[in-house]
């Protein structure tokens, strides 16, 4: 059963919790891959409520992101199992099924095609109405440093790509 909730009355929980990490899941090409994030915004654009992720160039999160543009964020509600969180923000779906491997209990959504996961049942469902590139030239000198070495073999930082999802649906998984 989903439990609607506004999504305005429980933006403290939501925040407080991605400071510690949820996932966002997305899915493409018959693979449904969950990772977690640290970054993320709740606000209001174009009167709409937004969620906005932040995900770097290398996570296969974007390659599928940018194939299938929705996601679910999916939040602890009560006790998790907290190495849902570190196996998810450590492995890329390139190399494991993340579901399989976690014994994840997908959640049928109810306005876009990608899941929730029963076991971080807070779940917003978001549709990519904006995405945006990161500007390296806009990003003081201290954050470039800090967040954006060169990887090996690149010839640039693995920057991030904003992705401003428009929350369709806003419940808890009971
Ligand atoms: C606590 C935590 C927070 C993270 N936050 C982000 C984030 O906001 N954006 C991002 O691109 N990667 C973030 N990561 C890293 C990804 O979760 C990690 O690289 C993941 O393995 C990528 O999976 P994928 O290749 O299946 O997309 C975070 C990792 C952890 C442990």
């Amino acid at each position: 059963m989903k439990r609607k909730i506004e999504v305005w009355d429980e933006a403290g929980h939501i925040l407080a919790h991605v400071g510690k990490g949820v996932l966002i899941t997305v899915a493409a090409e018959g693979q449904v891959n969950p990772m977690t994030i640290g970054w993320g915004t709740l606000g209001i654009q174009w009167g709409k409520p937004i969620f906005i992720a932040f995900v770097r160039e290398s996570r296969y999160t974007k390659e599928l992101l940018d194939k299938n543009p929705e996601f679910t964020v999916n939040v602890p509600y009560g006790e998790y199992d907290k190495s849902i969180l570190s196996i998810c923000g450590t492995r890329s779906g390139r190399d494991i099924d993340k579901v399989k491997e976690l014994g994840l209990t997908l959640e049928e959504p109810e306005t876009i095609s990608v899941p929730g996961i029963r076991q971080l049942p807070l779940t917003l469902e978001c549709k990519v109405i904006y995405r945006q590139d990161q500007d390296p030239n806009a990003i003081n000198e201290e954050n470039t440093r800090r967040y954006y070495p060169i990887p090996e073999g690149w010839d640039h930082g693995d920057y991030h790509t904003a992705y401003y999802g428009q929350i369709m649906a806003a419940y808890v998984i009971e």
